[in-house]
């Protein structure tokens, strides 16, 4: 068997209590919470099973919903560059905060942190 996924190393556990966590802190962001439906809860299932495979788990999210074309999914959405910002302090407080540390951790936010500026379609407000 060769190296673990990253999915393998962060491990089912601590990823739905990071993605948990996230949300939290997505519902208090006074900049996120106007976009977010009010009860996430099935918003909250819906990432745990992308983030699954985004990692190399099992295809959870393709299984039920089909290819994810995250960027068109997020167009009904104004994600500017401060709102891709705010999702990403929310996620860096959120590993902070389940105590998720190293080389996984730089690894995931790193490429957290460019599928945010992918997801950018939409014009800074306060030009
Ligand atoms: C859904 C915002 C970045 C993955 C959503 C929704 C919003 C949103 C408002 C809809 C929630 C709902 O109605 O249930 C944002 C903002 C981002 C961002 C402001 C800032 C850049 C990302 C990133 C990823 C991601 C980086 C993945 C790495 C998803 C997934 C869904 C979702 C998987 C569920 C899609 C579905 O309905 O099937 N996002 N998002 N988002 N987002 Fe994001």
């Amino acid at each position: 068997q060769g190296n673990p996924t990253p999915y393998e190393a962060i491990g089912e556990g601590q990823l739905h209590r990071l993605i948990d966590a996230f949300y939290s802190k997505v519902q208090k962001h006074p900049d996120l919470h106007p976009i977010f439906p009010d009860d996430l809860s099935e918003t909250i299932r819906k990432q745990k099973q992308f983030m699954t495979q985004y990692l190399g788990g099992p295809s959870l999210y393709t299984d039920e919903h089909g290819h994810p074309m995250l960027r068109a999914r997020h167009l009904p959405f104004e994600i500017t560059p401060e709102r891709a910002k705010a999702w990403l302090s929310c996620m860096y407080e959120a590993m902070d905060e389940i105590g998720l540390e190293g080389e996984i951790r730089d690894f995931f936010y790193h490429r957290l942190f460019l599928t945010a500026q992918h997801m950018v379609n939409t014009a800074s407000t306060d030009g």
